[in-house]
């Protein structure tokens, strides 16, 4: 379909936001009225800028059981001439979301992907006196506008709010949950755009300040038009790099005050992680914001599935996504942890008290196999992961991992694998009443085997046991 602004104007006009918008309540993903949480696999960048293409990965991605696609929307693509939008491909690649069930999160890749102004439509790029461009220390030309100038803003601008009142008028089913404004913005390869003059000391620190009112300004409009929840996601820096030799300025946890300050209409700020200490980064993110990470983890990563454990059951993610998901193997644990967490979907969402269990891993991969002690629901469970009943050197004991909700007195779901666990109080004996192994269906336990022998080592510990994901409802009683 090919628009002029003035019939975008004209369907704006006509079409009012449809009710139960998807928007943040109290630290949810609210999407039809309800909470939502996003089990998701971000596209490749390229897989969704040719409808054709995609269309051949649907089998594979419906195999995963995702519900939630990460897609990126292209700048050039839309506005191949200034002020005449065609969203042909958008429309497509939604229409197949639709059929497949799919909702979307929308990645905007406008002025800014990884640092770089690639996504800026010809017209752009090839005027730089118009629309500036960013230059380093030594004085050379980057490849990238500057933040710095208005006319950059408000092309990029005029572009997302177009999209924005394209998806107003043509997707009152909600396909679309959220925008990411931007990808992994950041300035390289110094710590900021020498293309103004600034005497300051902390150079990251006013480049992220640019960085923040630029979006701010973009996100204000946008939400002006259809305010979906909107975020940015941050390339995270490795220990002892300076601003420069990582994308500077981005929302990194160190410059929080800033982005929060300068982006107030951002809902959060998202960690993209892809570094082995994944407790470390996102630990460092939640504390601060709703939780949600749109990149984990190259497709194919033994340890997404933990670390999706760990986000939801610790933090209470309203999302995970690894990226690349397109290129997930048939056979990968993921396809079984997502089919899990999607039984227990209404049960973690219902906000019910909660634990995520997996072992830390440092930068350099060291794994933190050291058995963790925490309380639920009145009781110190102790979680260790070196599966007891298994040799070690067939254990990956970096993929393990689990989460434990309470569900009643005494009563608790444990789902996960490679995790054991064991109970005591402060004030006297715990034992096992009952394990049951079984599913959710509806938001209900469905009993299968009762496991009181060798499975729960004749009533001393519950076992979820490795190579597979398993539900087991765990009762405790105290006895003198
Ligand atoms: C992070 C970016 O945000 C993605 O778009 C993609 O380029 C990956 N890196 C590649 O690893």
């Amino acid at each position: 379909m090919r628009l002029g602004l003035l019939s975008l104007l004209a369907v704006l006009a006509a079409t009012p936001v449809t009710a139960g918008m998807p928007h943040l309540a109290n630290g949810q993903l609210i999407v039809d009225g309800k909470p939502f949480l996003i089990l998701g696999g971000e596209l490749g960048n390229s897989s969704a800028s040719d409808p054709k293409y995609l269309d051949k990965l649907w089998p594979r991605l419906d195999r995963i059981g995702l519900n939630t696609l990460l897609v990126p929307v292209e700048w050039d693509q839309i506005e191949p001439v200034q002020g005449q939008f065609d969203f042909t491909v958008l429309d497509g690649v939604l229409a197949q979301a639709r059929t497949h069930n799919t909702r979307v999160v929308l990645l905007w890749f406008g002025a800014w992907k990884n640092s770089m102004s690639t996504y800026a439509p010809a017209w752009v790029k090839h005027d730089p006196k118009r629309f500036s461009k960013a230059k380093s220390a030594a004085g050379e030309t980057q490849d990238i506008l500057s933040p710095f100038d208005p006319d950059n803003l408000a092309a990029d601008q005029a572009a997302f709010v177009a999209l924005m009142t394209h998806l107003k008028a043509t997707d009152p089913q909600h396909t679309v949950l959220m925008i990411q404004v931007e990808n992994e913005i950041g300035m390289l390869p110094d710590a900021r755009d020498y293309s103004v003059a600034y005497k300051g000391q902390d150079d990251e620190a006013f480049q992220a300040k640019a960085f923040a009112r630029y979006v701010e300004a973009e996100v204000k409009a946008g939400k002006a038009v259809y305010p979906l929840p909107m975020y940015v996601n941050a390339a995270l820096n490795r220990p002892g790099k300076k601003p420069g030799e990582y994308p500077s300025g981005g929302p990194l946890p160190h410059l929080f005050d800033i982005w929060k300050k300068e982006a107030p209409s951002l809902d959060l700020l998202a960690p993209d992680i892809y570094f082995p200490d994944f407790v470390n980064r996102v630990d460092q993110f939640a504390g601060r914001n709703t939780l949600f990470i749109p990149e984990a983890n190259q497709a194919g990563s033994p340890e997404a599935a933990a670390n999706a454990l760990y986000a939801i059951g610790e933090h209470r993610a309203i999302g995970f996504s690894p990226f690349s998901i397109e290129d997930l193997s048939e056979g990968d644990p993921l396809v079984g942890a997502y089919a899990m967490i999607n039984q227990l979907s209404p049960l973690i969402l219902s906000g019910k008290p909660m634990k995520g269990l997996r072992p830390p891993v440092d930068y350099q991969g060291t794994v933190d196999e050291t058995p963790q002690t925490f309380t639920l629901g009145g009781y110190s469970f102790t979680a260790s992961f070196v599966d007891p009943w298994t040799p070690k050197d067939k254990q990956n004991v970096a993929t393990h991992g689990a989460i434990l909700i309470q569900t009643g007195p005494d009563e608790f779901i444990a789902a996960g694998s490679g995790v054991t666990l064991t109970f005591a109080t402060q004030t006297g004996r715990v034992g096992i009443e009952q394990v049951i192994e079984g599913t959710y269906e509806d938001g209900q336990f469905v009993p299968g085997r009762w496991l009181n022998g060798d499975q729960t080592h004749q009533g001393r510990h519950v076992r979820l046991p490795l190579e597979q994901w398993s539900i087991q409802k765990l009762k405790l009683y105290r006895y003198e």
